[in-house]
């Protein structure tokens, strides 16, 4: 496995619409332990494929330490409520916003065997999936941010 860079706010490759996987191969499976290896080093709780360079619709996200979802070309199917909460990413590095999410969300992805799924996230996991499946698209939470914490909010 190896940690691999993590491009900042202000790379051009964090705005482009990632590219559907095709075929899972044994380099998509290199890249998901390279970018659990590569969250789990900058603390972060999700990783999406363009952060560490790569145009293709793959994002990590471990809100839960060991629970570790895998989603390869994820689509929201379904949503509820609304809440406004404290987000940041490991590509705009010690900052964070309030951002507004659903509550609950359903995804459909396919796991690292090829195999499609579907699960229902609540609270800060929801906001969790849709933070990194928005960077599959090429979208930072800055983009929707309510407001900006200052250093006193963020403690
Ligand atoms: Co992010």
């Amino acid at each position: 496995m190896a940690k691999l860079q993590i491009r900042k706010v202000g790379d051009e490759v964090l705005r482009k619409t990632c590219r559907p996987v095709e075929e899972i191969t044994p380099r998509i499976h290199t890249l998901l332990d390279d970018m659990i290896e590569t969250m789990r080093a900058a603390n972060g709780v999700g990783l999406a494929a363009p952060q560490v360079g790569v145009l293709r619709r793959i994002a990590v996200v471990e809100t839960e330490p060991g629970e570790v979802f895998e989603l390869i070309n994820p689509k929201i199917i379904a949503t509820a409520g609304e809440e406004e909460g404290a987000e940041g990413c490991l590509s705009v590095p010690g900052r964070y916003g309030l951002v507004k999410r659903p509550l609950h969300v359903t995804v459909r992805a396919m796991n690292r065997a090829g195999e499609e799924y579907e699960i229902t996230v609540h609270d800060f996991q929801a906001r969790a999936f849709c933070h990194e499946i928005d960077h599959l698209d090429g979208h930072l939470y800055i983009d929707k941010v309510t407001r900006m914490l200052d250093d006193e909010e963020i403690g």
